[in-house]
């Protein structure tokens, strides 16, 4: 078991990896369906309340629905609120959890690899409205987090790779030592070891940790964690969300390796390298053939005159941000 905490001046934040352990004192367990049995571990007779899964679920009706819930089931303060499934649940029941009586103990269980190394660190919650996704939220941190890795045996392996485009960014963008652990165990990585995964995903945590401890408003450092993601959003969003987040951000980082090569950031050997890694686990480096990918990306809050705002990498495990990249370098690699 690999104990993290993030302190903030408000808020202490425990993040538990390893096996779980039911919940202590009054709760109330909500779960995506595809977990409940995650969640029963977690109960020792404490009610489970269970959602069906899917984006569409982080809307208003079902936020709304949970307070009512809540508010049947007689949630008070001393109540914990757990939240065991995906980065759908953790968002929409961690701002439930946020705004019920301004703010409820809330403990994040996430069981999907994107939500322990990403969603459910960091206290960002959020629900979609019709004009946007993640319009509406709450900066909230939860008491605690718990990570279980053997959770993630059941995890459809789309969502699986989808995690690990995360992991190598991580790895990419603070820690050499974990892009190399990720280079030897690669076999152990994909068969979902529980023990080789406790160690990937608790290297992943401490710097998101790290980087909201300094930056919990995302001012400034935490815009690395957007390595890949400028790129990516722009493709998820061109190709209607055929390609997962993931894939996204897999093509995403590999187009922005090659605009940091071209500015002489980093060499081909670091390009390559990270390309190497990516199809090792299943994900995609080739930028599809699809329109309006630069259109999608000027859509992007990082906009900034005719140049877009990158964090780019100068190689593994070091970055240089922002980098003011004019458009034609950028169509260059989507092309
Ligand atoms: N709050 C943040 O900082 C933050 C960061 C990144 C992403 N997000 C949000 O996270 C969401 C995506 O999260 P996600 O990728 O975890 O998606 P998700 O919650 O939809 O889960 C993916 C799928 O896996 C299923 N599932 C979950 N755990 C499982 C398990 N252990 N076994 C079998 N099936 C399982 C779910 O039912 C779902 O079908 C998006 O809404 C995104 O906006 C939030
Ligand atoms: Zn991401």
């Amino acid at each position: 078991m690999r104990i993290l905490e993030l302190r903030l001046p408000h808020a202490t934040c425990r993040v538990v990896i390893g096996p779980l352990t039911p919940i202590r004192g009054p709760a109330l367990i909500v779960c995506d369906r595809k977990v409940s049995r995650v969640a029963r571990r977690l109960a020792r007779g404490a009610p489970v309340l269970s959602i069906p899964s899917g984006e569409s679920r982080k809307s208003v009706s079902l936020l709304a629905a949970l307070w009512n819930e809540f508010a049947r089931r007689g949630v008070d303060r001393r109540t914990t609120i757990a939240a065991v499934g995906g980065g759908v649940v953790g968002d929409l029941v961690g701002f439930a959890a946020a705004t019920y009586l301004r703010g409820v103990p809330l403990v994040q269980v996430p069981t999907t690899l994107l939500a322990q190394v990403d969603a459910a660190i960091g206290g960002k919650t959020a629900i979609n409205l019709a004009a946007g996704k993640n319009l509406a939220g709450a900066f909230y941190q939860p008491r605690e987090v718990r990570i279980d890795p053997a959770a993630l045996r059941t995890l459809p392996a789309r969502h699986y790779r989808t995690g690990l485009a995360e992991v190598v960014k991580y790895g990419v963008i603070r820690d050499a030592e974990l892009f190399e652990l990720l280079e030897r165990k690669a076999d152990r990585v994909l068969a979902r070891d529980p023990k080789t995964m406790q160690e990937i995903i608790h290297r992943c945590v401490r710097i998101k940790l790290e980087v909201v401890r300094r930056d919990e408003r995302e001012s400034g450092l935490r815009m690395i964690l957007n390595y890949g993601h400028t790129v990516g959003h722009a493709l998820e969003r061109a190709s209607n969300f055929r390609l997962s987040h993931g894939e996204a951000v897999a093509i995403g980082m590999h187009a922005e390796a090659r605009i940091a090569r071209g500015l002489g950031l980093c060499g081909t050997k670091f390009v390559e390298r990270q390309a190497r890694l990516l199809e090792r686990f299943g994900l995609p480096t080739r930028v599809p053939r699809l329109g309006g990918i630069l259109r999608a990306m000027a859509h992007d809050k990082k906009r900034l005159g005719r140049a877009i705002r990158f964090v780019l990498p100068r190689g593994v495990g070091r970055m240089a941000f922002p980098v003011a990249v004019a458009r034609r370098r950028i169509d260059a690699v989507l092309s």
